[in-house]
């Protein structure tokens, strides 16, 4: 049905739902809120030039380097290792969309993205706003009794100093012929073929760092807790790390293919942790029929990411995190499961057309730096000073649009 929904009718169901908040933020120029039509296919045509398969690959040594800084910080500072992982997936997004970096954790500018997505976490999330885009004379009522509105305002003037000074950067490296070959560099010398205006430019820029920093973080956050909750699992993974790669040579992307086990746990942790549970809602831009109901025009559709995943007619054990589904089943189903619908990007991806465009981006930033800390260190809970204990780690998410490992 997901699969009907979402990718035979696409073309009918690729919108995203009315949306005041992202209307004042963004006003259509930023990818993932855009409306499905010609703006949001050049932005995504665009994206495609930064992100497809083959431009992915262009980005690998700046994911590696960036995942040896991480591993360097978690050997120097292990008990920070949330904000190391942080700081990895701020870097790469900020390296490969404007050719800038953050080289330590404690860099104020992580600090203050992590608050930005969270505040537009919370105002487009489920109570984040009242209902404007149902009960439309709400929209009208002033600001002085509308708090969303100003939580509004204060986002977009904090956004638009984060980006356009990332901008101010990246111009200032091109008017002293300092290039780095950034895509910011190309798209503001090349927008007009994507009828990008350069003052817009950002908002592309904005979609890649929000869209790939918490996403890429707490996929990572998550892997580390679920290796320390799964002791049998850790020592199976590094054995077979161990077996493979050996201790001489740090681990390659190419190293994947030979690690079957691996490959399932990462499988597992998609459809066990899906860092989007519900993905970002689509709306349908006509009437369309899906499985003989009738979805009308601008209803929001989600693909519940999270509960495909614990569906007990398509998995064992669901609640269970069990790797080894993987290595019995192509996608981890039970035996006699209805395999129509699942291909090879997890569905925690998303669907359709507007399935997420940095897939290839994100799943080698997650194979390299699961390799690379599996193949680095042991994975042990913090002590309690005093007693001696091991301090038990919070493993629950805090769920806003995206599930996010709570801070250890
Ligand atoms: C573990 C990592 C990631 C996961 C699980 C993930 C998941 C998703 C999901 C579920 C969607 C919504 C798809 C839909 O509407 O059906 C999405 C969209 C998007 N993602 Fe990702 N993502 C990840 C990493 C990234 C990264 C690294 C970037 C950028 C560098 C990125 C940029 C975007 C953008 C721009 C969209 C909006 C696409 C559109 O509306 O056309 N994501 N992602």
């Amino acid at each position: 049905m997901a699969r009907e929904c979402f990718e035979s009718n696409s073309a009918t169901t690729s919108g995203r739902p009315e949306s005041q908040v992202a209307d004042i933020l963004f006003e259509g120029h930023e990818l993932a809120f855009s409306k499905y039509g010609p703006r949001w296919k050049n932005l995504r045509r665009a994206a495609h030039r930064l992100l497809s398969n083959d431009a992915s690959r262009a980005h690998l040594p700046i994911q590696r380097a960036e995942s040896s800084s991480m591993m360097y910080d978690i050997l120097e500072d292990p008990r920070n290792i949330y904000k190391h992982i942080q700081r990895y997936a701020v870097s790469v997004a900020l390296s490969v969309a404007f050719g800038d970096r953050c080289p330590t954790s404690d860099d104020p500018m992580i600090e203050e993205l992590f608050q930005m997505n969270r505040q537009l976490d919370k105002l487009v999330g489920p109570g984040g706003h009242p209902p404007v885009e149902v009960f439309g004379f709400l929209a009208y009522i002033p600001e002085r009794w509308a708090s969303w509105k100003e939580s509004c305002r204060s986002l977009r003037a904090r956004q638009q100093k984060y980006f356009l000074n990332l901008v101010d950067r990246c111009l200032d490296r091109m008017s002293s012929n300092k290039l780095n070959g950034s895509f910011m560099e190309y798209l503001l010398e090349h927008g007009a073929e994507y009828e990008i205006d350069r003052e817009k430019a950002y908002y592309l820029g904005m979609s890649f760092i929000t869209g790939g920093s918490d996403t890429t973080a707490d996929y990572l956050q998550f892997f580390v807790l679920c290796m320390l909750e799964n002791p049998a699992v850790l020592a199976k993974a590094q054995q077979e790390i161990d077996d493979v790669v050996g201790h001489e040579n740090i681990p390659e992307l190419e190293d994947l293919e030979n690690l079957p086990y691996l490959r399932a746990v990462i499988s597992e942790l998609h459809r066990y942790r899906p860092v989007a549970p519900i993905g970002i809602p689509h709306a349908a831009t006509v009437d369309t029929m899906v499985g003989g109901y009738l979805i009308p025009k601008g209803s929001m559709i989600i693909m519940n990411t999270w509960a495909i995943g614990r569906r007990k007619e398509l998995f064992d054990d669901p609640e269970k995190f069990l790797p080894e589904r993987f290595l019995t089943s192509e996608f981890g189903l039970k035996p006699g499961a209805d395999t129509t619908g699942f291909r090879d990007t997890p569905f925690a991806f998303g669907g359709g057309r507007r399935v997420c465009p940095a897939s290839y981006l994100a799943s080698n930033s997650i194979a390299l730096n699961a390799m690379n800390l599996l193949w680095a260190f042991g994975f042990n809970l913090p002590k309690d000073p005093n007693t001696g204990l091991s301090i038990p780690l919070d493993t629950n998410d805090t769920t806003d649009v995206v599930s996010h490992a709570r801070k250890y």
